[in-house]
């Protein structure tokens, strides 16, 4: 089972969850730094990002598993607020240039290929101050922001991912408040961050496009969070349209606008538009894109990038109380399979990934797909021999095998979540999706493969799976 010559295998991580150095060397503070110093429970025993990995003063040390994975692509975040302490150009911290700039040479010279976020999830706090994305002048600041990455790293770095996730963001952030700054708009505040988060990916792939592409040569996406879904009953034609329905409100409703024409689906519009009639809104709660917007918006991707890790049952759920939020619009019951292994949230479902992808070489015309991220939670303590969750990566990977060779998806990278065990968001350090243990007990920060990152060394050595399918 040899992948194609050139496969990219890679690992990721993002900035807060990994750097630490919350407030190190002109550091300006994100709003995890102020969520988590607020404390109140809304994170796993009020843990924080301000050591995490420590991988702001211990990259070396990351760069040594990297060499040991013998990885082809690293794949990590820039923190906006360590290159731009208050979100804007007008004063710009050289000791973040620096930082960043070593682990992009560094990476460069040990052969591995940098693949860049610009931003997960850690807006400065200056500019959530201003409204965060639920503000349109968030995507004046987002484009800034990004010409200024682009014009400071764009001659090293090719392959450029604008906004992680920006689906699951807009949804736990401001629709349902889970995420700092941690106040909840229900029905109403994930639309609004969602057209905003769009509108800033569109423009600032065109800064690209128009400034820097000719010169630098590079590649622009955006980073999709996307689980697949299965009818309940396959054979209902309610389940099947409550399967639609849940692909087009989380994975659809930004790559259609991006990848096809420049607009919502249908379903999200006529969805979105009907129950808000019914709550009394004088108008559809699901903002619109005029003409120009479209057109704007439309091709903005030069690949297709998608982070999977779970697969879920739907069945049709009426919203007969006409209950006001995001989850409630798409009239569906999300369940997983009582077979199915469950970790944590994430269902071990491998196959699900193959036909996820098939989702997106059907409706997306067959584009190149970058997976950026995806993996297994262990709890803590966790085990160094993970041997069971390594049979979990084997299977993924022989579903990428029958993905490529059988169904001809356009697959050029895979990325593991995560290099590292590291900041779980609001789960602390209680779940560890690292190839590498780190003991957070301890000052050092040791690092420590587990089995799957001595299997996933062979594989990436191998460029595939021993035998044959
Ligand atoms: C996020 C990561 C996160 C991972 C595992 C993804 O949705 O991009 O930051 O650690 O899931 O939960």
């Amino acid at each position: 089972m040899a992948f194609p010559e050139g496969f990219g295998w890679g690992a990721s991580t993002a900035a807060y969850q990994v750097e630490g150095g919350w407030d190190a060397d002109g550091k300006g503070p994100s709003v995890w730094d102020t969520f988590t110093h607020q404390g109140g429970g809304r994170v796993f025993k009020n843990q924080t990002g301000d050591v995490a990995c420590g991988s702001y003063t211990l990259w070396e040390e990351d760069l040594k598993c990297i060499k040991q994975l013998g990885l082809t692509h690293y794949h990590f975040s820039l923190s906006w607020s360590r290159l731009l302490p208050d979100g804007t150009t007008g004063f710009i911290n050289q000791k973040g240039i620096d930082y960043y700039n070593k682990i992009i040479d560094d990476l460069l010279t040990n052969g591995v290929t940098p693949i860049v976020t610009l931003y997960h999830f850690d807006l400065p706090q200056a500019l959530e101050d201003q409204g965060g994305w639920l503000s349109e002048a968030i995507i004046e600041s987002f484009d800034e922001y990004a010409q200024f990455c682009f014009s400071t790293f764009g001659d090293r770095v090719k392959q450029w991912i604008t906004i992680n996730e920006p689906n699951l963001f807009a949804l736990l952030t401001y629709d349902l408040g889970v995420f700092p700054p941690g106040v909840p708009h229900h029905g109403t505040g994930g639309y609004q961050a969602t057209h905003n988060l769009i509108k800033a990916h569109a423009r600032s792939w065109h800064s690209y496009d128009s400034l820097f592409r000719k010169g630098q040569k590079g590649m622009v996406s955006l980073a999709l969070f996307a689980g697949w879904v299965e009818p309940a009953d396959p054979n209902s034609a309610s389940d099947q349209e409550a399967a639609q329905r849940a692909m087009a409100f989380h994975l659809d409703i930004f790559a259609k606008p991006i990848f096809i024409d420049g607009d919502y689906p249908e379903v999200v519009k006529s969805q979105v538009a009907s129950m808000s009639k019914k709550q009394g809104y004088p108008s559809s709660r699901l903002p619109e894109f005029t003409e120009e917007e479209k057109r704007m918006i439309k091709g903005t991707a030069d690949f297709f990038a998608v982070q999977y890790y779970s697969s879920r049952l739907v069945k049709y759920r009426e919203n007969d109380k006409g209950e006001l939020s995001f989850l409630r619009d798409v009239e569906v019951e999300v369940f997983p399979d009582p077979s199915w292994i469950k970790l944590d949230w994430v269902c071990v479902v491998p196959w699900g990934l193959r036909k996820l992808l098939n989702y997106i070489k059907d409706t997306y015309n067959n584009p190149v797909i970058y997976i950026t991220e995806n993996g297994f939670p262990q709890g803590d303590p966790a085990s160094l021999d993970d041997t069971q969750r390594w049979e979990y990566f084997r299977q993924t990977f022989q579903e990428l095998f029958k993905a490529i060779q059988l169904d001809k998806i356009n697959l050029k990278v895979y990325c593991a979540w995560s290099l590292l065990d590291n900041f779980e968001w609001t789960q602390g350090y209680s779940i560890r999706f690292g190839l590498f243990h780190v003991d957070f007990d301890n000052p050092t920060r040791p690092r420590v493969p587990y089995t799957s990152a001595k299997e996933y060394a062979k594989i990436i050595r191998n460029n595939g799976l021993e035998g044959h399918l």
